[in-house]
């Protein structure tokens, strides 16, 4: 590389020559906004894991590169800075704040929480498996509560069904697969009287998309009661699936327990990405714009077809295909598209992750041609 254009100028993309490279990329071309991109097979469309389509901000692009100077010293970087920050977007204090190597990290510790002091976690039915399922490798008890006819988590039936030996209920809010919601006050209600006797544990990580009037993040309430823990993710709106930071808001008692748990924990880069990221509120709004122009253009498709769907407090869209799920997927396969996994019981469902709205009109052509 010559000296005009120096490594870091490359990484940040920021010479004719660096863009170039970067759109001609593989890593780059995963929707159809990029010229000449041919989804294919070997090559397709991202539609199934949620992700943000526009890949990390600008801002925090350039805030990873310039980390990268000391990079290989350990130490904190930003992290006090990037707690401030989100201390003040959350009206919290920083001791109600910790990180973690993606919020999985904070689902996997919660289980294996349970699995060393021993419990039975209860949870929704569809909803997302990352806790439940290292939970089960390690033999806890999961209760599953069904969603109600509305396709939400039912709060009645999730009392109803909460046993003694309960140590964790986890609610996912919105939920995965299934975009939808629990009404605020309800769910208040319920955080403070099932708090009084287990950990209520809501994972918001597709806070960022809400925009639903009854939707209410429960954070303040979980830095302010016992037992009550809010996680969130820089995965979806921030991008940084593949950077690696959660973030877990409770009160210090569980910010202690989850330190003394945790095996593993964020980075420099992850740290200093996210603090010029969380201020990057433009950027943050661009994204929730594109996200409902493509909502916009499913919901159209569907209505057009009589499709029965469930509309979305995310970024993603859950379906009713009236075929096995796996053919589903081939099929959209087949077509350079990747939707979602099956998720039982609803094995004839597709969810469909909303990617640019040049990626959606993409897929409402190959849902026509293949599924009408
Ligand atoms: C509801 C929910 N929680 C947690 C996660 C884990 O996200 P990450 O570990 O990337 O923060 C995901 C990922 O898709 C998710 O959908």
């Amino acid at each position: 590389m010559g000296n005009d254009v120096s490594r870091r100028d490359w990484l940040k993309g920021g010479t004719a020559l660096a863009g170039a490279l970067l759109m001609g990329s593989r890593a780059n071309a995963q929707n159809m906004a990029v010229p000449g991109f041919v989804p294919t097979p070997d090559n397709p469309i991202r539609l199934g894991t949620n992700e943000n389509p526009y890949g990390i901000s600008r801002v925090a692009r350039n805030a990873i590169v310039d980390m990268f100077d000391t990079a290989h010293h350990y130490g904190r970087g930003r992290t006090m800075e990037l707690m401030e920050i989100l201390a003040d977007i959350e009206g919290c204090e920083t001791k109600n704040i910790r990180f973690s190597g993606g919020s999985g990290e904070i689902l996997k510790t919660l289980a294996l929480i349970t699995a060393v002091e021993g419990g039975t976690i209860l949870t929704a039915e569809p909803t997302y498996h990352e806790l439940t399922r290292y939970a089960e490798r390690r033999g806890v008890p999961v209760i599953r509560v069904p969603v109600d006819e509305t396709m939400t988590i039912d709060l009645d039936a999730m009392k109803a069904a909460y046993t003694d030996d309960v140590s964790i209920i986890y609610l996912v809010n919105p939920n995965n697969p299934l975009p939808t919601i629990m009404e605020k006050n309800k769910l208040k209600e319920f955080c403070l009287e099932m708090s009084k006797k287990c950990l209520v544990f809501i994972d918001e990580a597709y806070h960022e998309y809400a925009q639903n009037p009854d939707y209410e993040t429960m954070v303040p309430l979980a830095v302010a009661n016992d037992n009550i823990l809010v996680a969130r993710t820089a995965s979806k709106i921030h991008g940084f699936a593949g950077v690696r930071l959660g973030i877990a808001y409770s009160t210090e008692a569980w910010i202690a327990k989850l330190r003394d748990f945790m095996t593993g924990g964020t980075n420099k880069l992850a740290i200093a990405g996210a603090a010029s990221s969380y201020k990057d509120t433009a950027t943050q709004d661009f994204l929730r714009r594109k996200n409902q122009e493509s909502l916009k253009i499913v919901y159209d498709l569907f209505d057009k077809h009589n499709v029965n769907y469930v509309k979305s407090s995310a970024n993603f869209i859950f379906y009713e295909t009236g075929m096995d799920i796996k053919d589903v997927r081939e099929k959209y396969r087949a077509n350079g598209i990747v939707v979602g996994r099956p998720f039982a019981p609803f094995l004839t469902w597709c969810r469909v992750s909303m990617g640019k709205p040049e990626d959606m009109e993409y897929f409402a052509t190959v849902f026509e041609k293949e599924f009408t």
